[in-house]
């Protein structure tokens, strides 16, 4: 009975629907990853075709990885945590099944074009200028609809989690809106308004901040309120909470150059990104204790709650890869770092650790939630989690051996001052790590597909109740 007044109350069947594609997407996008992996193992799995080269397979797997399953992550719980945190419905019902909607048809123009080898070229913003403007619509059209439903709310006051997704939707709109700046020449083909240093430097401005609103910032929002959810208890400190917001948003625009240390750009920009960048450590390890903390007095919780284990693991992952990004930043250790698979395992670090986890955690709370059921098995939850963890674990292991053996390599001089190795030498000592990081990215997808099975399952045998399927009404 209160379930069917919540779903009266809420717009739930947008948000369903969000949560099956990210699902979906988490397969797919991890499977073209792992495709990817083994490419750089066996090089011959290219087939000798243009379209399965990992050149062109590579921006897929960020593409569908960032964009699909990231995105599908971030307009799912965004408008259910908003219609909750708020108690009233979504501002507007039909502009969330056209972001629905216009999003996929995105992610299938990039399935499209990516292989076919039209790209900007821009990392992270490869597609070109017309899927660019669709974009930029859709985009605003969560983010209206988000803003709308917050101004309209019930509640006296903003719930945190709602920050930092308006924070999120705010600087991605300008940030998209001026990287893909460009003059078209024909309908897949334009050139970047910027150029030479200043377009490094607006392309990593973006890059960075892809980062750090976009995959930090947004879900860190999820965090915020599917930790608490989770555990059944408040926020550790509302507060930090509120200092960690605008820490993260005034800081991390800062932050772009440090990708570029020792290029043509400007030294003392470098220096100020490394700079702001180690300060970023204190907000990002006050947010990870600030959600471990939520737990504290009921750590006892994650011995049957597996859905908890993958929301506080995710955040162990968060404090490690901030703590990695500062110390990658310095100049002397980015000296060795740059170029090198150090960096791919950060990213990953980040991205199956931080991003991947909180997300599943988050998705299969909602799955309970929305269907208004337990999870098919719970052991198959557990399995899942134990999957991703190992999977993780193994990659950025093997990334972090690999890239500081070739970080050494290539630095390495004889008695006479030659290199000590030619590049190629470095080539083939990467590949026992190159297999094995493939092995850890086999392991994630796997886990990925035991989910897929589990909410499958558990979709239908909660399909009869789905008229009132959903959860209490309160926030
Ligand atoms: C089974 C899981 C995954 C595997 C095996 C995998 C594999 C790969 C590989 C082989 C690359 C290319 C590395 C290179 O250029 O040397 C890559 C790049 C990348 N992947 Fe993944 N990936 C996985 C999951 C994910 C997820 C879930 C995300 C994000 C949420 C992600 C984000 C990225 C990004 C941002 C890059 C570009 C890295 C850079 O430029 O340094 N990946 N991935
Ligand atoms: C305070 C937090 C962080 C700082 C200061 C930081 C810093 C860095 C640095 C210095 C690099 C290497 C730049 C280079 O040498 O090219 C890097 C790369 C990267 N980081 Fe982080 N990082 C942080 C957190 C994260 C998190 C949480 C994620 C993932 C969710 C992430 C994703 C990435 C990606 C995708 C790249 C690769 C960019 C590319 O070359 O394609 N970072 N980060």
């Amino acid at each position: 009975m209160e379930a069917t007044q919540a779903e009266q109350k809420y717009h739930f069947e947008v948000v369903r629907w969000f949560t099956i594609a990210a699902v979906v997407y988490l397969v797919v996008g991890t499977l073209v990853g792992d495709y990817v992996a083994w490419e750089l193992a066996f090089p011959a799995l290219n087939l000798d075709m243009a379209e399965l080269s990992f050149g062109r397979l590579r921006p897929l797997h960020t593409n569908a990885v960032i964009f699909a399953f990231g995105g599908c992550v971030l307009m799912a719980t965004g408008f259910y945590s908003v219609q909750r945190t708020c108690g009233t419905a979504l501002w507007s019902n039909k502009l969330a099944w056209f972001a629905f909607w216009g999003w996929n048809v995105i992610i299938v123009l990039a399935v499209i074009t990516l292989p076919l080898g039209l790209t900007s070229g821009k990392e992270y913003a490869e597609l070109e200028w017309p899927i660019d403007v669709l974009i930029a619509v859709v985009w605003l059209s969560y983010s209206i609809n988000f803003i709308m439903t917050v101004a309209i709310r019930k509640t006296s006051h903003i719930y945190v989690s709602n920050w930092f997704f308006m924070g999120m939707m705010v600087m991605i709109t300008y940030l998209h809106v001026v990287n893909s700046l460009a003059i078209p020449v024909e309908l897949f083909k334009s050139y970047s308004v910027f150029s030479g240093v200043q377009d490094a430097m607006i392309q990593w401005w973006w890059g960075h901040n892809a980062v750090g609103f976009y995959l930090t910032a947004g879900f860190l929002g999820i965090m915020y309120y599917f930790v608490p959810k989770q555990a059944g208890r408040p926020v550790f400190s509302y507060r930090l909470s509120v200092i960690h917001f605008w820490a993260l948003m005034f800081g991390y625009v800062w932050l772009g150059a440090h990708h570029l240390q020792y290029t043509a750009l400007p030294d003392w920009t470098g220096s100020l990104g490394a700079a702001v960048s180690l300060a970023m450590i204190i907000p990002s390890w006050g947010g990870a204790i600030n959600g471990m903390m939520t737990l504290s007095g009921a750590w006892d919780k994650l011995r049957d709650d597996y859905v908890l284990r993958f929301l506080i693991m995710s955040l162990a992952f968060y404090a490690m890869s901030t703590f990695e990004g500062p110390v990658m930043s310095s100049k002397t250790v980015n000296a060795l770092s740059h170029y090198t698979d150090w960096t791919v395992g950060h990213v990953h670090s980040g991205a199956l650790g931080w991003v991947a986890m909180v997300a599943c955690g988050a998705l299969y709370h909602m799955i309970m939630k929305l269907w208004n059921t337990e999870m098919y098995s719970a052991k198959l939850v557990n399995l899942h989690f134990w999957m991703a963890t190992i999977g993780a674990v193994v990659y950025i292991t093997a990334m972090w051996v690999s890239g500081i053996m070739q970080g050494l390599m290539w630095r390495d001089y004889d008695e006479f001052g030659t290199l000590t190795y030619t590049f190629a030498e470095s080539v083939a000592a990467m590949h026992p790590y190159y297999t094995m990081r493939a092995v850890g990215g086999l392991i994630y997808w796997a886990g990925g597909v035991v989910m897929l099975y589990n909410v499958i399952m558990t979709v239908r045998q909660a399909a009869p109740v789905k008229s009132g399927s959903a959860a209490p009404a309160s926030a």
